[in-house]
């Protein structure tokens, strides 16, 4: 979640553009495609031959036929492409991408056995409002409209609870027998297309929301028990400050009275002016190294989210105090700048790449709960040896914290797990380092080496990656799986080839690499050594390697400075 003090609500906001472009001559040929931040971790550019945009299943097993008849490279691409890592990419210049953004039609609401089947475009915000005129509703889910069924599926998106049973979904895969199969729930779209979802739905029902903010001295040994006492728990945690929003969420009656509405201020229509100025006000302060600066926009940004109840109203207009009690299809997620007007330069969502806007890392990883407190605890023993460290990170609403359980998806969550969602100041120049470089990195390396932290699948730098596929029991049944529906890999790319162990190169080691965490530094040279970040050993976890400023760089003897 991305947050911003001022917000313009009466005007509409720009629609995402379409992340793919095509110039050739003939249309739809000599494509480009991103993501919707404009960027993926190394900064390159993805082609492709040709884009399709079926409109019907036929349409797209024609496609698809087509494509492997000729044994074309293909990647499903969707309406807006949410994933930062290049799982869309097909190798090389002559792949073709399959689009789902045509593939947008609720199919079929069953109210007495409760389901919904889509095809794999609907966005959840179609989702969301087609189950509600049935009077159902999707129980878990993420927090953002604007991700598809197909996206969700491809790389395990969720909400937060630990309450959910697993299997809401039955996924139709191209020319794939069974539905239920466990490798297409979490398939990083290396099996081939999804072309329908069901979905089990729930009866409709209301839900009673309080943030309570709390110092966050006790966050450890309560982490892995809140979420067994509030079916929607989550937090949002400014390790700077000291201080924690607990969500206590619970389903209330259908009966209490309330008609209360989330309209996250992260997800609305901003003014492109007021996003290009934080923006500009972020480059500033890390030009002028101003940690101070930083820390004051870090907690005013906190104060007035937690003014506006981080965007609940009790009625859909106004905040007039806690419990807000609601519609789960009103709470359980958001999205206003989804909706369209078309000049980027007047409003948009405050990530839109068209503009000179918010430039971020996420990184985003689970943590098994047996492991959340240490965890916890190692954060707050950087906050001690630097207080300021993570006031960054407040700017982009502190460090998201949401439930997510075990699951029998092949790549799904091993176990019952915190989720840590943490934003935070990209340069634009990959070469530039960040303030406090070295805290985020070693976090990073803290979750993924100390605790075997679980990477989300569609977002995170390739750092958060390596030997991740080590921690999935079944990555094995995964990659059979996948040489049995797709033996010749046309649905892979180097990417996936990559994360999944089949690949190396997914370190990239060359200059400045480290800063963009394409590599976790080994020598100098991999961080910024002409201004001062040198290759060092990490501040709690001694075995993390992290960009660090050093004052005066010690002896170069010790080989660990070059
Ligand atoms: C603003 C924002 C908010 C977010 N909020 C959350 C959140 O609350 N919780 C969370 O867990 N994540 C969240 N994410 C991350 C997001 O869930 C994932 O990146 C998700 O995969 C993106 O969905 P998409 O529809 O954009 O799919 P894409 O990113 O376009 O695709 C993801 C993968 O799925 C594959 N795929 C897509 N459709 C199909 C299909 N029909 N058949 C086969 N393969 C397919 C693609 O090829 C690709 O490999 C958020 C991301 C953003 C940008
Ligand atoms: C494809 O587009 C690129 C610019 O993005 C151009 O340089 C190239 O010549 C084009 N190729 C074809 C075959 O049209
Ligand atoms: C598949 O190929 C056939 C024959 O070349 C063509 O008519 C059809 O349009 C193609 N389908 C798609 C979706 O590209
Ligand atoms: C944190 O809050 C608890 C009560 O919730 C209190 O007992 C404790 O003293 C507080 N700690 C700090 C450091 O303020
Ligand atoms: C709500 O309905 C329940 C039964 O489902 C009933 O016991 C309760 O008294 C009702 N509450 C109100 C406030 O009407």
């Amino acid at each position: 979640m991305f947050i911003f003090i001022i917000f313009i609500c009466a005007v509409k906001s720009s629609p995402p553009e379409d992340p793919i472009k095509c110039l050739g001559m003939v249309p739809n040929s000599n494509c480009t495609i991103k993501n919707s931040y404009g960027a993926f971790p190394d900064r390159s550019t993805c082609r492709a031959a040709k884009a399709v945009y079926p409109t019907s299943e036929a349409e797209l097993i024609s496609a698809v036929a087509n494509a492997t008849i000729s044994k074309t490279k293909m990647k499903v691409a969707t309406r807006y492409s949410h994933s930062i890592p290049k799982l869309v990419c097909p190798d090389g210049d002559d792949g073709i991408l399959i689009s789902t953004k045509y593939l947008n039609h609720v199919l079929e609401v069953d109210v007495s056995a409760m389901t919904m089947t889509v095809e794999s475009g609907v966005t959840l915000r179609q989702v969301i409002d087609e189950a509600a005129k049935a009077k159902l509703a999707l129980p878990y889910g993420p927090y953002w409209w604007g991700l598809t069924v197909g996206g969700m599926l491809g790389t395990g998106a969720h909400g937060s609870s630990l309450w959910g049973d697993e299997g809401y979904a039955k996924v139709r895969v191209l020319e794939a027998g069974n539905p239920e199969l466990d490798a297409a729930k979490v398939s990083l779209g290396v099996l081939g297309v999804i072309s329908q979802v069901t979905l089990q739905l729930q009866p409709l029902f209301k839900r009673s929301v309080t943030y309570m903010t709390r110092n966050d001295s006790n966050l450890g040994e309560e982490a892995a028990s809140f979420g067994r006492l509030h079916e929607f728990a989550d937090f949002m945690w400014y390790p700077s400050q000291k201080r924690v929003v607990y969500r206590i969420d619970d389903r209330v009656s259908s009966n209490t009275s309330g008609n209360g509405l989330n309209d996250s201020p992260g997800f609305r229509s901003t003014a492109s002016l007021v996003v290009s100025t934080l923006r500009t006000t972020e480059e500033t302060q890390e030009s002028l190294r101003d940690v101070d600066g930083k820390c004051i926009n870090g907690r005013s940004t906190t104060s007035t989210l937690r003014t506006m109840a981080f965007g609940l109203t009790n009625d859909g207009i106004l905040f007039t105090g806690y419990p807000i009690v609601g519609y789960q299809n009103r709470i359980q997620a958001s999205g206003t700048c989804l909706d369209s007007h078309e000049d980027a330069r007047i409003t948009v969502c405050p990530w839109d790449s068209r503009i000179r806007g918010l430039f971020f890392h996420q990184t985003t990883f689970s943590i098994a709960l047996s492991k959340v407190k240490n965890f916890i605890k190692d954060i707050q023993k950087l906050v001690a040896l630097e207080p300021k460290s993570m006031c960054g990170l407040d700017l982009y609403n502190g460090i998201l914290m949401r439930y997510v359980t075990a699951s029998s998806a092949y790549l799904g969550k091993q176990e019952d797990a915190l989720d840590f969602d943490i934003t935070y100041y990209r340069s634009r120049d990959p070469l530039i380092p960040r303030l406090f470089q070295d805290i985020l990195e070693e976090i990073e390396q803290i979750a993924v080496f100390k605790y075997n932290a679980l990477p989300h699948w569609g977002k995170n730098r390739n750092v958060a990656f390596q030997g991740a596929i080590q921690n999935y029991k079944n990555a094995n049944e995964f990659l059979k799986i996948k040489q049995m529906y797709d033996p010749l890999g046309l649905f892979s790319n180097t990417w996936t080839d990559q994360v999944l162990g089949l690949k190396d190169g997914l370190s990239i080691e060359k200059e400045g690499c480290a800063l963009e965490g394409l590599c976790i530094c080994s020598r100098d040279i991999h961080c910024a050594p002409k201004k001062g970040y040198f290759c060092q050993p990490g501040k709690v976890y001694e075995k993390a390697r992290v960009c660090a400023k050093v004052k005066i760089p010690k002896n170069t003897a010790t080989g660990k400075l070059s």
